[in-house]
């Protein structure tokens, strides 16, 4: 291994200006104008794929965007790893939020700015820098690798699943690996065994074919600005705690061991609320910040838009009223049926004084694996080594609804490797990258394929 890791040391700085280029294409998935983008981004990796030595790569098409497929099945005996992560971004609106352009990356104060440095380019580009270093040192990998990446994650994955059941030959492995989450803190690595999952829906609200002068007809019209608001304040009651009838039925209740051990995190809840600038914190009472985000349900308004908000004053009582709105689940919680439940209660509680339309967007389910698994054990080696600190154990409230597919249709566990911090504004203005969780994420990366070769596995 010492002539892989000398490699990466060697080359540390050639590798920012390489992720620079990744990151100049700006592969937004959520919008059409970036299409050809999202093409140009699928091609660049697979360029890079093969140059750092795997084979088999191509660009698989799907209804939506490509998935870029590369291989190395050199390795019999030895398990097979698939690696799993996400070309496309985020769009960067409010853009003129950013100090630096979004598709330049930029280094400031040992970070690199640009959208899609922490998700999940940059933690892409890890593995193929560590997957170059064993190939350039070596000839060869210690392990069989399938790499997968896709360009519709950050839209809800929608033409995912069908690809994961379409081809079930080609994605034979025997765990999946994913660096497209977090580590619990600076200087603190982590393994993450949790993720919540979402259901997302879109509310349109219409009280009058046109907007109304609100002297003419207010008083005597629903307004159905405030009906919406009216519904949205049902959702939680004041203790936080969600009224849609049966939506709690599922949830798996905290262990007690669970809760010690976070209890014992080196969690700042002063930084916290000093850091994202958070008054006093809120959510579901009895439970902590970190059960709240990690271990709890949640609904959540995304977006509201109604009426008129430019500046001055306008005396009119609009036509429409939308929200966005989502749910973040956790085990057992089943999508479909939160998704029923959440439309029979907005019907319920909608009035017959405005036109009702709901709308699914997408939707993903929990996940969570247990720890003694090898491969995660395997993985929290290699975080050592490449950390100089062994990873402390988290769930974490975001959801990457693949990783469910994974399990349910190729039964594979998934190690979730992943090294961005929660102060790294993903999906934000000013997203970034810590340089030095970059540099030791490749070490880490090359020490994980290694450490997973030794793993047994069926023949
Ligand atoms: N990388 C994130 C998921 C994530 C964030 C995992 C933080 C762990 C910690 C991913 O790109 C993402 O943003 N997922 C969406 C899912 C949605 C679009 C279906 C999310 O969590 O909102
Ligand atoms: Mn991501
Ligand atoms: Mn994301």
């Amino acid at each position: 291994m010492d002539n892989v890791i000398d490699f990466i040391n060697v080359n540390r700085e050639k590798y920012l200006d390489e992720l620079k280029a990744l990151l100049a294409i700006p592969s937004v998935s959520a919008l059409p104008q970036h299409a050809d983008d999202v093409k140009r981004c699928a091609a660049w990796c697979a360029e890079e794929m093969k140059r750092i030595g795997l084979q088999n790569v191509r660009l698989i098409d799907t209804p939506g965007n490509p998935v870029v497929y590369g291989d190395w099945m050199g390795a019999p005996g030895a398990p097979t790893m698939l690696f799993y992560g996400h070309y496309d971004v985020q769009p960067v609106d409010p853009l003129d939020l950013w100090e630096s352009p979004p598709f330049e990356a930029t280094i400031r104060d040992g970070e690199i700015y640009a959208r899609g440095s922490a998700d999940d380019k940059g933690q892409v580009f890890m593995h193929f820098k560590a997957v170059e270093a064993h190939v350039r040192q070596n000839g060869r990998l210690p392990i069989n690798m399938r790499f997968m990446l896709e360009g519709e994650e950050e839209v809800g994955s929608l033409h995912l699943d069908d690809f994961v059941r379409a081809h079930k030959a080609d994605l034979k492995a025997d765990v999946v690996v994913i660096s497209d989450s977090g580590m619990f803190d600076r200087g603190v690595p982590s393994m993450c065994y949790g993720l919540r999952g979402l259901v997302y829906f879109q509310i349109d609200l219409r009280g009058s074919s046109t907007d109304l002068h609100s002297g003419m007809f207010g008083g005597a019209v629903a307004n159905p600005a405030l009906v919406l608001t009216q519904i949205l304040a049902q959702m939680k009651d004041r203790g936080g705690r969600i009224k849609i009838p049966g939506f709690y039925d599922k949830v798996r209740p905290l262990e007690e061991a669970e809760r010690q051990a976070w209890a014992k995190l080196p969690f700042n809840e002063k930084k916290y609320r000093k850091d994202f600038g958070i008054p006093k914190v809120f959510g579901e009472s009895g439970y902590t910040t970190l059960e709240r985000t990690w271990a709890r349900p949640t609904f959540e308004i995304n977006g509201l838009l109604s009426g008129f908000t430019g500046e001055g004053a306008k005396t009119v009582l609009p036509a429409v009223a939308m929200a966005k709105v989502s749910m973040r689940l956790v085990p057992d919680q089943d999508p479909e049926t939160i998704m029923n439940q959440f439309e029979d209660y907005v019907r319920k509680i909608a009035p017959k004084t405005v036109e009702l339309k709901i709308t699914r967007m997408q939707g993903g389910k929990p996940w969570m694996t247990s720890f003694d698994n090898p491969f995660v054990q395997a993985a929290s080696r290699a975080i050592e080594r490449g950390f100089g600190r062994a990873p402390v154990f988290t769930r974490e409230g975001g959801s990457i609804p693949v990783v469910s597919t994974f399990q349910e249709e190729l039964g594979l566990p998934s190690v979730l490797f992943g090294v961005g911090l929660p102060d790294e504004n993903a999906h934000a203005p000013n997203e970034k990258l810590d340089i030095s969780n970059f540099h030791n994420g490749i070490i880490a990366a090359a020490y994980l394929y290694d450490e997973m070769a030794r793993v047994a596995v069926p023949a």
